[in-house]
């Protein structure tokens, strides 16, 4: 076996790890590894592709979601290999209409995604942009918000984007269990300042299915 010294001094980005492993393996199920928390205590009947790629199950979500709620506009930050990006591209296939907008700011995982969307049948419900969520521009309403990037910049990537969330929308926000913490004190935080208003779905990692505040005014 070549020995690729490179890797070897120097800490190897557990995304460009995990998409070598893909590459080698293909995308297999297994059982979700997350740890056991108290909303979630049997992580292991949940499955998963890799540790990055969300829960199997919570890609059905988002399909069901996108095919439920039928949206013209979904905006997900944080591609990886572009599996939930094309789960969502699933919903939107299936409803006729909408498209969904992914950044993916490292550009070896961009490129990645990329080439797993171009092979796929559903490349024309996408638009893939290798960048920053913090720094992308939208135009328009966004429908369905799916964050799923870096962890600590979750937060600042709903207040950005909130301005164009529908009243009527969906905020999803991933990996927000009480062991990751982050995401979950969030979205209690952008609830107690009367933002948004939380439902904390228990799955393995997490997931934090909100709405404007704004949505549920009745007078609105
Ligand atoms: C948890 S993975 C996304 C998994 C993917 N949504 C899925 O379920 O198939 C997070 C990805 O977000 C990317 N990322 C982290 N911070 C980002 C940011 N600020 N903007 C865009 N991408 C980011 C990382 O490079 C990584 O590939």
């Amino acid at each position: 076996m070549r020995l690729d010294l490179k890797r070897l001094f120097k800490k190897e980005k557990q995304e460009h790890r995990i998409l070598r492993q893909i590459e080698r393996s293909g995308d297999l199920v297994q059982p979700e590894y997350h740890r056991a928390t108290p909303e979630c205590p049997h992580p292991e009947r949940w499955s998963m592709f890799d540790s990055m790629t969300a829960e199997v199950e919570v890609l059905e979500f988002l399909r069901a979601v996108v095919t439920t709620i039928k949206p013209e506009l979904v905006v997900e930050t944080g591609a990886f290999s572009g599996i939930s990006t094309l789960w969502i591209a699933e919903g939107l296939k299936a409803n006729g209409r909408g498209r969904v907008i992914s950044c993916e700011f490292d550009p070896v995982v961009y490129a990645k995604a990329k080439e797993r969307i171009e092979n796929s049948n559903l490349a024309r419900w996408i638009e893939l942009r290798n960048e920053s969520s913090l720094e992308m521009k939208v135009e328009g309403t966004i429908d369905l918000f799916f964050g799923d990037s870096d962890i600590p910049v979750r937060e600042q990537e709903v207040r950005r984007l909130l301005p164009q969330i529908s009243p009527y929308g969906l905020i999803l926000m991933h990996d927000a269990s009480s062991h990751l913490k982050l995401v979950r004190e969030a979205a209690l935080k952008l609830e107690a300042e009367g933002l948004i208003s939380v439902v904390l779905l228990p799955t393995p990692r997490g997931l934090v299915v909100a709405q404007k505040r704004a949505g549920r005014d009745v007078s609105s």
